[in-house]
């Protein structure tokens, strides 16, 4: 079992998270601004208005990769930095910003993959009723299109947007991902709606404008089930859940992190049956038009992949979650250490979607701090990482098409609601004085890569 030769190794990080710089250069406010600047919403009051200064260390933050070995790096765009109100007059010193990043990049000899949203939606836009508003897909696609004439001489991975289940799902319905909103079930689904409806437009933009044959993408946050035993029974039941909404007897709220909700429409052509039958009439109605404008071919489907839970088949055959043994091992963030979920995750998504599979994130939360000795010594995130990557290559061997992995994060950084607590980088940053600290995982990844993973 092995990667293929050409298997893309990177690391992934978003503007909001690492940037800072919130209001330099012209840049417009976002809602993370709006969000954090807020007292009360974020662990400690913390913001990214400087976070890890990456706007003005970039150079710096290259050579580290380089050090590493990246083959690749994930960065996203902040969307109000390059277009300040959402949508109209470009900021050309923003966008010089992503520019000059590209650049050095490449010169590096390190390829550049460009989200373009990662959540900072731009404030302006977000006053207009943001992802409610019809229009939302057209001003998605126009910034869409001043990326792409910008960028895409030089970058030709595409991904649209980061994760709907979060800043739709989470972000307008259960108040704790940007913009932070608890509005009703039925409108969460229709800025859904309008937010599949931008990635297709975005995708048609890219296709219609690159200057280089795009290779397009999104990135999902994908919720894999692992069955309790290899049987036929609860192998069965997992992948059962993995197509539902939700896990067996969890609240309706808990639907968001489904697989199919986020993902049918804009590949299969339509919301998924288990989906509408749960969510009755709040479900969007959507005009043909809109589905066809979702429904947009993708060149692979990147899956962000931390955790997942185990099903086993209930004496019925119904799919139940296995209780949690006390004691067992968890992130810092109290995420289960799973590493079957990438194995069985990606076989789903390869089997359902069937593209090419891309990890777009995979990481884990710790408390890491620099040792007397000067390292940092994160032997968890070691373990974490090879476990999960011994589960990626065994779904490589197994048959699905495992383009690259992208490991969660570059650098410590902002994490949302959590503010700075948590620690998720290859890459220590000491925030007071933005010294970067190169972790043992980073050495280790470093080794990793150079072997392509034969020595996992
Ligand atoms: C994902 C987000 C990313 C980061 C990781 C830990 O949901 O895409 O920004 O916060 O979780």
């Amino acid at each position: 079992m092995s990667f293929r030769k050409d298997f893309v190794w990177g690391a992934a990080t978003s503007a909001y998270q690492i940037e800072g710089a919130w209001n330099e250069d012209g840049k417009g406010e976002s809602v993370c601004d709006m969000v954090t600047h807020t007292p009360g919403i974020i662990y400690h009051n913390h913001t990214g208005d400087t976070a890890c200064d990456h706007y003005h260390r970039w150079r710096e933050d290259v050579a580290l990769m380089a050090e590493i070995g990246l083959r690749a790096y994930r960065f996203s765009v902040c969307w109000p930095r390059v277009m300040p109100a959402g949508t109209g007059a470009v900021n050309e010193r923003g966008l010089a910003f992503y520019d000059r990043l590209v650049d050095g990049l490449l010169a590096a000899g390190i390829e550049p993959w460009v989200t373009l949203f990662h959540w900072d939606y731009p404030y302006e836009l977000f006053l207009r009723g943001g992802w409610l508003n019809a229009d939302s897909p057209r001003w998605f696609a126009d910034y869409a299109a001043v990326l792409v004439d910008k960028l895409s001489d030089r970058v030709t991975k595409w991904m649209t947007v980061n994760e709907p289940q979060c800043y739709i799902g989470a972000g307008h319905w259960h108040g704790w991902c940007m913009p932070g909103l608890r509005l009703g079930l039925r409108e969460m689904l229709l800025a859904g709606h309008h937010a599949l409806m931008a990635h297709g437009a975005a995708v048609q933009v890219i296709r219609a404008r690159a200057r280089q044959t795009p290779v397009v993408g999104w990135a999902q946050a994908n919720s894999p089930t692992v069955p309790a035993s290899a049987s036929a029974a609860d192998v069965d039941a997992a992948w059962r859940v993995m197509a539902g909404m939700g896990g067996p007897g969890l609240p309706v709220q808990e639907s968001i992190w489904n697989n199919t909700w986020w993902s049918d429409p804009a590949l299969l052509g339509g919301y998924p049956e288990a989906g509408l039958r749960l969510y009755g009439a709040a479900a969007p109605k959507g005009k043909p038009a809109d589905f066809e404008l979702m429904r947009q071919p993708l060149d692979f489907y990147g899956c962000n992949i931390y955790q997942g839970y185990t099903i086993r088949a209930a004496a019925d055959g119904a799919p139940e979650i296995v209780p949690a043994a006390p004691g067992r091992a968890a992130t810092l963030l109290d995420w289960p250490v799973a590493p079957e979920c990438l194995y069985w995750g990606v076989k789903f998504i390869a089997e359902r979607y069937r593209l090419p599979v891309v990890i777009t994130e995979n990481g884990m939360s710790g408390h890491d701090w620099v040792d007397a000795d000067g390292a940092v010594h994160d032997g968890a995130r070691i373990d974490f990482t090879r476990r999960y990557l011994r589960e990626l290559r065994r779904a490589a061997g197994d048959g699905a098409e495992v383009r690259g992995y992208f490991h969660w994060s570059l650098l410590d950084n902002f994490e949302w609601w959590s503010g700075y607590k948590h620690r998720f980088g290859l890459v220590h940053v000491d925030y007071a004085t933005q010294r970067r600290t190169l972790k043992d995982s980073a050495r280790w990844y470093r080794g990793v890569i150079a072997a392509n993973g034969e020595n996992l």
